[in-house]
């Protein structure tokens, strides 16, 4: 016993900062457990210490938990979850065909763990010898509902293994207004919150493509990126130029925000190749001198935020606007990152000759999506395979979507943050832009001007 604690002594005072921390965090129980280690030193000092440790534990526990009550809920859901998978396993395994034999000599594949992170419920599978991921793919739908999750991501885990990710639970299912405080990193923007409760940052260099069906919520993810850009626009560091060929049906309740607006087809084309000219000028200042670029007021951060793409580049009647307008994005996505100039597009339709620059957007994402094809041209080949479902996403979940990145090993589900018509005006109010660009006159090409004006004489 006296070596035990001796050793105990040696341990407290080398995690002396730990332990505090712990302590402080649950400071009720383990005051009565320090006054029994006090009391009991150093004879009795060992089963004080692990009654000290479980006591401030499970009240740490029991304070997080409580803190929210929604986190209690959780923890038990989880548990429910953890449970259901255990007690329904082998059921399940022989209805989707992944057991072998039967009575006694039944084979299943081995669940080693199962644990419970919120929304999750995680198992750890060893699959039978001679079975393949893609057997566990192939069965995924019946595995999922019988295990009553709203989605199942099936991932290797080492050489034998498989992850079994079941989500229980949907974090997504509340609406998160916009909330201008969370929001003012220009690093990553903070535009809603992930599935796994952590916030939905996008990265502020990439160009970015958001691709969902009419009512899919591309409007919230707009306003989002354009609330959390908001409190730099007052200063100059951020310049926003909208273009929205519905009229400006959507830009204009925000127009304060924008240094300029495009509602029709002349003034995007006019507006996207006067940004083209900048970007070049920026371009030319900074060679040799500046590799990336900082937002200052003399350089700002240039954001085209575009409703529909499809309208500028498919859609309009005149072939000479479409192609003058799919040339400037081109060139603004192939070259603007570095000089400081940035794209985010929102539209409907993702294929290719609706969108030809599509690939040029290296930040995607899917909201709802009319099939897995869709979902495969904005996410990617795999992205289905991987969790992406964007065709699956209900119709009552407007501004849920999936978005993939390096960062991430799989596709995240997340929702934008929603803005209503008030708080977008009051935003505009708040964080109106300081100066307005003219948008400059749309010309024509010298040999269509010609081309007119002999029509119109003859
Ligand atoms: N993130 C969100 N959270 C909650 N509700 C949302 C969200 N985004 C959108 N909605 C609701 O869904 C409706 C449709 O959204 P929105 O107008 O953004 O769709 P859209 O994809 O832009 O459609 P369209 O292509 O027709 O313009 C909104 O009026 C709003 O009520
Ligand atoms: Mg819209």
């Amino acid at each position: 016993m006296y070596a035990a604690s001796t050793t105990l002594s040696r341990a407290l005072a080398v995690n002396a900062g730990r332990v505090l921390r712990h302590l402080r965090a649950a400071p009720g129980l383990a005051l009565v457990a320090i006054a029994l280690i006090w009391l009991g030193w150093p004879w009795s000092a060992f089963p004080a210490f692990i009654l000290a440790v479980a006591l401030s534990t499970g009240e740490l526990l029991w304070v997080r938990a409580t803190a929210n009550p929604n986190r209690l809920l959780c923890l038990v859901l989880g548990l429910i979850g953890c449970r259901r998978v255990r007690s329904r396993w082998a059921e399940v395994c022989e209805s989707a065909g992944l057991a072998r034999g039967s009575g006694n000599a039944l084979h299943l594949p081995q669940l080693m763990k199962v644990t419970a992170t919120w929304p999750y419920v995680s198992a750890r599978v060893r699959p039978l010898i001679g079975q393949t991921a893609t057997d566990f793919v192939a069965a995924s739908e019946a595995i999922r509902m019988a295990m009553n999750a709203s989605r199942l991501r099936i991932e290797p885990a080492g050489p034998r293994e498989l992850d079994l990710a079941f989500t229980v639970g949907d974090p997504l299912a509340a609406v998160s207004p916009a909330d201008i405080s969370q929001t003012s990193d220009l690093d990553a923007l903070t535009i809603g919150v992930r599935e796994d409760g952590a916030p939905w940052r996008i990265a502020v260099g990439p160009h970015t493509l958001v691709a969902g069906c009419s009512g899919a919520g591309k409007g919230s993810v707009f306003w989002s990126t354009a609330f959390a850009l908001a409190p730099h626009v007052p200063t100059g560091t951020v310049r926003l130029h909208g273009i929205d060929l519905k009229g400006g049906m959507e830009v204009l309740v925000g127009e304060g925000l924008f240094t300029s607006v495009a509602t029709n087809a002349k003034d995007a084309v006019a507006l996207l190749e006067q940004l083209v000219q900048l970007m070049q000028q920026r371009t030319v200042r900074y060679a040799g001198r500046v590799r990336s670029h900082t937002p200052t007021a003399d350089d700002p951060l240039e954001v085209v935020m575009i409703d529909e793409l499809a309208a500028l580049t498919a859609y309009a009647n005149d072939r000479d606007l479409q192609r003058r307008a799919d040339t400037a994005i081109n060139l603004l996505c192939s070259q603007g990152r570095a000089p400081g100039f940035m794209v985010l597009a929102c539209l409907q339709d993702p294929r290719k000759e609706v969108v030809p620059s599509r690939g040029l957007f290296t930040q995607t994402i899917g909201l709802r999506l009319k099939d897995r094809s869709e979902t495969t041209m904005v996410l990617g080949d795999g992205a289905t395979e991987s969790g992406a479902l964007c065709h699956q996403i209900p119709r009552a979940l407007p501004g849920v979507a999936y978005v993939s990145s390096e960062e991430l090993s799989h596709p995240m589900r997340v929702r934008a943050f929603y803005a209503d018509d008030e708080a977008i005006r009051a935003t505009a109010q708040q964080y109106s832009a300081p100066e307005r660009l003219e948008v400059p006159t749309f010309r024509e090409p010298a040999d269509r001007r010609r081309l007119r004006t002999v029509e119109a004489s003859e």
